[in-house]
């Protein structure tokens, strides 16, 4: 959580670092801040979204600078607790983003040596750490004060007294470096400096790095200069970028024709059979596994849920699909079985610890994540990138769709490897799994009709969600999706489930939305539906578009191309993503940016 930024070039390093904030609004949008060195630290602050700093933010001349958008751990949402923290004697200018665990007791000692603190969080103490630490040389301070903490943190830091260097370093929380032509950044993310660069180079933990606007100077964990691989960057900057839509989430949505065809560039083929990925991953994918794990949390650990059928179903695998932050501490850890992470972020605490614990115990480890040189894939045995570009938006879609056809393929590639697929069915499969842009897209022209439901569910105080089989996951999904835009309450339930409890919630004030799939369990989910509708609720139907039965038992019916079954999930997933919404949005709501959550979850 929270977004960081620092410049030190030649352009106005207030328009940078506010452009730069902005990108990584989705970070954390609680409060903001931005100083910029000229002789002194000229430093504002603001609570609320980048748009009341920028408002606000006084006209300061200067072209190196620090900012921050902060999602509150420590202390509460005022100006005094948003970055940057000043040192003691206001030379020094701190952004951090992590926790910093032993941070009480830091702020004692410092205290008693006379330092003054005016906020409540744990990233002050940087401010006044560095400067206690502080005999002429900013990087060397650095190093120095953080050899004391304990935690986690990306911090970038000026100083009045060296006013031609930034200095950044990172432990467990992402920082990235932007190589400019006289210009140099350090951020949280690449997007934050794309506009001006695509060139980056990755820091790893421990390791330290001194900008000035021509020089870059990387340090190892014992101060040595390390020489680093400068990567290029293939994402464009209208990725990042609204391009005339009301949301980005909305955008995303939007690119999921793209964003699929991206996924399947390059590694399939129907006419000469073969799925491949880098010859990393070819490794890891063995067909003597005795079963795989999958960790994740929220909208990934979903798509594990959805990779549970499919890779069972193809590859004959036993599968087990558990939140990070239980596999964590509880999650079983076996010989010969391969611990797959999946996060679109790369960086999510949980997942990045569960991935450790599984490293540990001797696991062998496949991560598949969006962003490439994120922290998941230096830590992974191998990786695989859903390659859908930037995603700006709080709620997961189009890395969603990628993940799901990313472990679609990893299933058949198993299956190839374990001799359990004939070639006609992983023919068929190939063909039908290239036919989803279109259907994405004939989707997506039933935004109109989709919205016209979304009507129906706007002042709903409570939506379920039900579905069979591979579709489970998905109306969970659908569920989250709905609740953390919308703010409605929403649940996701196994069909046959609902009379084992949930049943006591129904009333006609709960409408139901009900995944019905044109296979053998097409009979049952009809019963479901008719037990529902003898409560009153009424019932919202996701159906194939062949079917001409389910009009006799829905009040309404939302169409899908049809497909085979295991791959409906993502026409019928990019339906309740615009139902979730077209709900949000009439709502009013705060689509990209929701209250309380972060788009990428750094912290346990
Ligand atoms: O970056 P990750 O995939 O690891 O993120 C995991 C969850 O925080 C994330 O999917 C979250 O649930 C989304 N906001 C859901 O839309």
């Amino acid at each position: 959580m929270c977004g960081i930024i620092g410049y030190n070039g030649f352009r106005d390093a207030n328009k940078v670092l506010i452009d730069g904030l902005k990108r990584l609004e989705y970070r954390g949008y609680d409060s903001s801040g931005i100083s910029v060195i000229d002789k002194k630290q000229q430093i504002f602050k603001e609570v609320g979204e980048i748009k009341e700093l920028e408002k606000n933010l006084p006209d300061f001349k200067g072209s190196i600078g620090v900012s921050h958008t902060r999602w509150s751990t420590h202390g509460a949402v005022t100006k005094a607790n948003a970055h940057p923290h000043l040192s003691t004697n206001k030379k020094i200018a701190v952004v951090h983003n992590g926790i910093i665990e032993n941070f009480q007791k830091l702020r004692e000692n410092l205290t008693k040596k006379g330092y003054k603190f005016l906020s409540n969080t744990d990233s002050e103490v940087l401010a006044h750490l560095i400067e206690d630490n502080y005999k002429g040389n900013l990087q060397k301070a650095i190093f120095n004060a953080l050899k004391k903490v304990e935690g986690y943190y990306a911090i970038v830091v000026t100083s009045t007294d060296e006013p031609d260097k930034i200095v950044g370093a990172r432990k467990d929380s992402p920082l990235v470096v932007g190589v400019g032509d006289n210009e140099n950044f350090l951020a949280s993310d690449i997007t934050a400096f794309l506009k001006y660069t695509n060139r980056v180079i990755y820091l790893e933990d421990k390791e330290l790095c001194v900008i000035t606007k021509k020089d870059i100077t990387i340090y190892d964990e014992n101060y040595k200069t390390v020489d680093k691989e400068i990567n290029l960057i293939d994402w464009d900057i209208s990725d990042a970028e609204k391009s005339g839509f009301a949301h980005f989430m909305l955008k995303e949505i939007y690119d999921q024709p793209d964003t699929v065809n991206n996924v399947l560039r390059g590694r399939v083929s129907e006419v000469d059979q073969y799925i491949e990925f880098a010859e990393k991953v070819e490794k890891e994918l063995k067909p003597d596994l005795d079963s795989i794990h999958i960790i994740a949390c929220g909208t990934s650990f979903y798509s594990g849920l959805v990779a549970k059928y499919m890779i069972e179903k193809i590859a004959d695998i036993p599968v087990s699909v558990e939140l990070s932050s239980e596999y964590r501490y509880f999650g079983t850890k076996k010989e010969n079985s391969l611990v797959i992470a999946i996060t679109q972020s790369g960086e999510t605490l949980d997942t990045l610890a569960a991935l450790k614990e599984a490293k540990n115990s001797g696991c062998q480890t496949l991560a598949i994540t969006n962003v490439i040189g994120s922290t998941v894939t230096r830590l992974a045995d191998a990786y695989i990138l859903t390659q859908s570009g930037p995603e700006i938006g709080v709620a997961a879609t189009k890395t969603f769709t990628s993940q799901i056809i990313i472990l679609f393929l990893v299933a058949l590639k198993l299956a190839i490897k374990k001799g359990t697929i004939t070639s006609d069915e992983l023919y068929n499969y190939i063909l039908n799994v290239k036919e989803l842009p279109k259907q994405i897209r004939q989707v997506l022209e039933k935004s109109d009709e989709i919205e016209k439901i979304a009507e129906t569910l706007k002042h709903a105080h409570s939506v379920f969600f039900i579905g069979r089989g591979i579709n489970y996951p998905i109306a969970l999904e659908g569920a989250l999706k709905l609740k953390e835009i919308s703010y409605i309450h929403a649940e996701g339930f196994a069909a046959g489930e609902l009379k084992h409890g949930p049943f006591a919630l129904l009333t006609k004030e709960t409408p139901v939305i009900a995944i019905a799939t044109k296979d053998f369990t097409y009979d049952k989910i009809l019963a479901n539906i008719g037990e529902v509708k003898a409560r009153g609720p009424q019932v919202i139907a996701i159906a194939d578009e062949t079917d001409t039965e389910i009009e006799k038992h829905a009040d309404f019916v939302l169409r899908y191309p049809t497909n085979q079954t295991i791959l409906t999930s993502i026409p019928i997933t990019v339906t309740l993503q615009l139902l979730a919404y077209h709900v949000a949005n009439l709502r009013g709501c705060s689509i990209d940016k929701p209250r309380n959550l972060a788009k990428s979850v750094t912290v346990e």
